[in-house]
Formats: structure tokens, sequence, C-alpha cells
């Protein structure tokens, strides 16, 4: 029941209407029985500035950050965490007593969904396909973890952009191709033990981002697309008996975990989380 004392958390982002979010959130907030409200702010890029300045007129305890703000709201906020910093975009703000402070919880939630398939990044090749936001986080925990890293995309420079982002904020080199570059992209994937679909392709579609013959029993295979939660390459995945097979959810739902952790100080509820998450994809 919301009442005067009610913390209000919410999504900041443009369209809104396809997140999961405030499903996740509030049920975790009820199962939890904290006092807590989640709600979506649809919020048009001109008039982002005045947003945050709302953040902190209304009080509001928590925010997700999302397309197209993750980069540009980093400007307006007090403090910033070190991976935010280095990624250069946040998905999670705190305020503390009216201070801001943003989080890239993208990035650690991309490991703990590794992480809870007792996949480990250090000293692994990892091919990422994708050098947007998902592909830029996902990059840089590799990157941090010491994964031998190669960044496949269709714009080879947003690719070599973020290669140099690499090195100058970590000082860590990584491999950069041409998704178009097929031929080098099955070479480099003989010897990977991780796969990474970063890109938007096979949202809603049939459609996958590589061809099924590239696919090898030692892989280990994830996707960051979650609707439908099976995509394509998953599919496929599976078809080539790929070692473990990582669905969107999984990275969805632990960054999710991580923002509920930041702003309630409590462990969330991560299977109610992914449950309320399956529930919404098989509904739709
Ligand atoms: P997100 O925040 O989800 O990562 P984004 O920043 O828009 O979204 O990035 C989308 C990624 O999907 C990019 O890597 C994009 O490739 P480009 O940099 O070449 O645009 C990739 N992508 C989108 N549609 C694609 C397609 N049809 N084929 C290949 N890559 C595609």
């Amino acid at each position: 029941m919301i009442d005067g004392k009610t913390k209000i958390c919410g999504i900041m982002g443009n369209p809104l209407g396809h997140s999961l979010s405030p499903q996740m959130h509030n049920a975790a907030f009820s199962k939890l029985g904290l006092n807590f409200a989640y709600l979506p702010f649809q919020v048009e890029k001109e008039n982002l500035e005045k947003a945050v300045e709302g953040i902190k007129a209304f009080q509001i305890r928590g925010i997700n950050v999302t397309v197209p703000h993750k980069v540009r709201i980093m400007k307006f906020l007090d403090e910033v965490d070190e991976i935010g910093l280095k990624i250069g975009a946040v998905n999670t703000i705190v305020n503390e007593k009216g201070a801001l402070k943003g989080f890239n919880t993208d990035a650690r939630g991309f490991k703990k969904a590794l992480e809870k398939e007792d996949v480990k990044l250090e000293g692994k090749k990892i091919m990422v396909l994708g050098a947007g936001g998902a592909g830029r986080a996902i990059a840089f925990q590799c990157a941090l973890e010491k994964s031998k890293v190669t960044i496949v995309n269709r714009t080879l420079e947003k690719a070599e952009k973020l290669q140099s982002d690499v090195k100058s904020k970590l000082g860590k080199e990584i491999e950069v191709l041409a998704l178009s570059n097929e031929d080098r992209v099955k070479e480099k994937l003989k010897e990977a033990d991780v796969m990474i679909n970063a890109t938007s392709v096979g949202m809603k579609e049939e459609k996958s981002i590589i061809p099924r013959e590239f696919l090898r029993s030692e892989l280990v295979i994830m996707d960051v697309v979650y609707n439908p939660v099976e995509t394509k390459l998953l599919t496929e995945a599976k078809k080539a008996k790929c070692k473990k097979i990582i669905n969107g959810v999984e990275m969805l739902v632990q960054q999710g975990a991580l923002s509920f952790e930041i702003w309630t100080g409590k462990k969330a509820p991560v299977d109610l989380m992914r449950e309320i998450i399956m529930r919404e994809l098989k509904g739709k």
C-alpha cells in the first residue's frame, strides 16, 4: 500500500512501454515487505537535466536509467562509480540525502549472470558481438577480469573507439573485427571460450548474428537479447550442443538485483525477479 512514507524508485528513459523493470522491482519490494514503489518516468532528451533536478526535488530514492540517457546523465550526477566512469555510462542512481551517485550495474550484472553458470572470465578468450551500450559494458568488465577480448561489430569504427577507450581507461589491449569479415570471425571463434551477442539482432525476430556453422560444442554462448527468451542464436547453440547457454533474462535480472540492493540495502529476491520477468515475457 502506498502511503505518506513510501520511498519512490523508477526508470527514466524513452520509450518505456516495453520495460519489465516496474513489474520486477515492485514484486521484489512487496516480497520483502518494503515500503517502496517503482514507477516509469518517460523523459525526453531535452528534459534530462530538469528530470535529474526532479529526482532531488521529489526526493526520489533510486532511478534506473535507460536508452537514450545512460551516457548524458553522468554530467548531472554528483558522483559516479569507478566502472561507470570507465565505461562512460550509468544505469542506476541512488539519492543519498540529495547527493546523486551513479552506478553501472550492467557490467557486474553480466559477470553475475556468467558466475551463476560457473563461468569465470579470467584468462578466457571472449568474443563480444556488438559495440553499443551493452557491448561496451561487457567489454570493459571482461577486460577488467583479464579476459582476452575480441570485439566484433557491424560498424568497425565503433569497435575501434571501444578498443581505444579500453586502452586509455584500463591500459588493456583488445582486438577488433568487422562483422563482415566472416573468415576472421570464424577463425577467432575456433579458439574462443565464450561468445556473447551484445547486439540487438534477434530481438523480436528470427535472426541470428552469426551463421550456425560457426558454433562449436566447446563454446559458452550468451545472448543479451531477452525477448524472445530463446533467441534463434540460442536455439542454434542448443543444436550445436554448445557447452553452456545463457539467455538475456539472467543479465536483466542480475543488473536489476544489484540496483535493488543499492537502493534498499537488502538482498534482492533474485529467483522471484526472474520468475516475474519470465511470466511477463511468456504473456507477450
Ligand atoms: P544497446 O544499448 O542495446 O547495446 P545500441 O547502443 O544501439 O544498443 O547498440 C546496438 C548494437 O547492435 C550495435 O553494436 C549495432 O551495430 P552498429 O554499431 O554497427 O550499429 C548492433 N546492431 C544493430 N542492428 C544490427 C544488425 N542488423 N546487424 C548487425 N549489428 C547490428
